[in-house]
C-alpha cells in the first residue's frame, strides 16, 4: 500500500489532547498497517508554553497562535480539544473556511452551535466528527449513524456524565453524605475543582441535546431540556432508594410518546432490574430502543484521557481514510450525520 501523510493540527494539550497524542503514538504502528496512512501532528495549540506537562513532546510542535494551526497549508485535520464555546468555535470554523477537516470531543462547543457547525462543515465541504463529545469512548454517535441508521427510535436513555454517576455509585454503596464523596472525588480526578457543569446536570444537557439531534432529528437547545443536578440528593434519599429495590441515576432522557418528544436531565428511581441500574462509577451508558434492532445498550468509559483520545483519533482515522481514497466532502462520512 502506498504511504499518505495527513498532518493534524492538534488544538489543546491537557487531558484529552495528551490522550488523543498517546493513542496515536502508542499504535501508530497498526494505525499505519492498517491504514496505509502517516498521522502526523505538526503543530499543537496551548496556552501556556512553560507549563509543566506529564506528556513529552517536542517544544517545537506547541503554538500560543491559533493562526499557526487553521491557516497552515499543510494542516488537513484539526483537532479541537481546548473546551468551552468561545475561542473554540471561532477556530473551528476558521479552520473550515480554510479548508480543513475538524474533530471535536467538545459538547459544549457542538451542543450551542450544532447547526452553525454542520453548515459550515456543509459550505466549505470539510469533514466534521464529534464522537468525543458524547459518552467519551463509548462509540454512540458512529453506530447511531451507521449500523443503526435503518431504524427509527422511540427511545434514548443515558448515563452521560461520569462525575455524578461516581458519586452517586459513592453515596450508595458506602452511606456517604453528598458533600464528602464529591471531596474524594475531587481528590482522585474524577470532579472538576468547579463541578458545577457536571453536578448541575449541564454536562450531561449538552451530550442529550446533541443525542436528540441525530436520535430524532430534531433541534433542542441544551438550556431548552428541563435540568436537575445531584446536588440536593441526601443520603437518606438514597438509603429509601436501596430499601425499596431502586437505585437513584442521574439519567438524560428523551421518549417519543403519542409523537410528542419529551426530554429531560434528572435524577431517577431505577428498579434494580433496569440495565442502567448496574453503570457504576465512572462509567457510562446510553441505551437506546430502534423499531427495528430493539433494545440496545453502550457501556464503557465515558471520560478520560486515553478512552475519549481513542474516540477522536477514530475520528481523525475515517477521515485520512477518506481523504486517502480521494473522496471529495461526502456527508456520509462525516460522522454525526443522519
Ligand atoms: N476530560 C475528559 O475526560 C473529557 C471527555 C470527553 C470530552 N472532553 C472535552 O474535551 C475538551 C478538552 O477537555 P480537557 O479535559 O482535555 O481540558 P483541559 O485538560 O483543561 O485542557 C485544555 C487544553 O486546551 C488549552 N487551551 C484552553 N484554552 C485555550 C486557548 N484559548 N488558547 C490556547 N490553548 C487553550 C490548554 O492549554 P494549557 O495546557 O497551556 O493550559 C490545555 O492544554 C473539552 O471540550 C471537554 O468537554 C473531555
Amino acid at each position: 500500500m502506498d504511504k499518505k501523510t495527513i498532518n493534524i493540527g492538534l488544538m489543546g494539550l491537557g487531558n484529552v489532547g495528551a490522550g488523543t497524542y498517546k493513542t496515536l503514538e502508542m499504535n501508530f504502528d497498526s494505525i499505519l498497517a492498517n491504514t496505509g496512512i502517516d498521522f502526523k501532528i505538526t503543530k499543537i495549540l496551548v496556552k501556556d508554553l512553560e507549563k509543566q506537562r506529564d506528556i513529552n513532546v517536542p517544544k517545537d510542535l506547541l503554538t500560543q497562535n491559533p493562526d499557526d494551526l487553521v491557516s497552515d497549508p499543510n494542516i488537513d485535520i484539526i483537532a479541537e480539544l481546548l473546551g468551552g464555546i468561545e475561542p473554540a468555535t471561532d477556530y473551528m470554523l476558521k479552520a473550515m473556511q480554510n479548508g480543513k477537516h475538524v474533530v471535536t470531543a467538545n459538547k459544549a462547543a457542538v451542543a450551542a452551535n450544532f447547526e452553525v457547525l454542520r453548515n459550515a462543515a456543509e459550505q466549505n465541504k470539510v469533514m466534521f466528527r464529534y464522537e468525543a463529545s458524547v459518552a467519551g469512548g463509548i462509540p454512540i454517535l458512529n453506530a447511531l449513524t451507521t449500523a443503526l441508521q435503518a431504524n427509527q427510535f422511540e427511545e434514548v436513555l443515558g448515563i452521560l456524565n461520569g462525575t455524578t454517576n461516581y458519586i452517586l455509585t459513592q453515596m450508595t454503596d458506602f452511606g456517604l453524605n453528598y458533600a464528602d464523596v464529591l471531596r474524594i472525588a475531587q481528590e482522585k480526578g474524577f470532579a472538576e475543582a468547579d463541578p458545577t457543569d457536571d453536578v448541575e446536570g449541564f454536562d450531561a444537557a449538552n451530550k442529550l441535546s446533541i443525542l436528540i439531534s441525530l436520535v430524532f432529528g430534531k433541534r433542542v437547545k441544551p438550556d431548552e431540556i428541563p435540568t436537575e443536578g445531584i446536588t440536593k440528593i441526601t443520603k437518606e434519599d438514597i438509603e429509601r432508594a436501596t430499601q425499596t429495590g431502586h437505585k437513584v441515576k442521574l439519567i438524560a432522557s428523551a421518549k417519543l410518546e403519542n409523537g410528542k418528544l419529551n426530554y429531560s436531565v434528572k435524577p431517577t428511581l431505577l428498579p434494580l432490574t433496569h440495565p442502567l441500574a448496574g453503570v457504576s462509577n465512572e462509567f457510562n451508558a446510553v441505551f437506546v430502543k430502534g423499531n427495528a434492532v430493539g433494545e440496545l445498550m453502550f457501556y464503557g468509559k465515558g471520560a478520560g484521557p486515553l478512552p475519549t483520545g481513542s474516540a477522536v483519533m477514530g475520528d481523525i482515522i475515517e477521515i485520512g481514510k477518506a481523504i486517502a481514497k480521494g473522496a471529495s466532502y461526502d456527508i456520509k462520512v462525516a460522522g454525526g450525520s443522519k
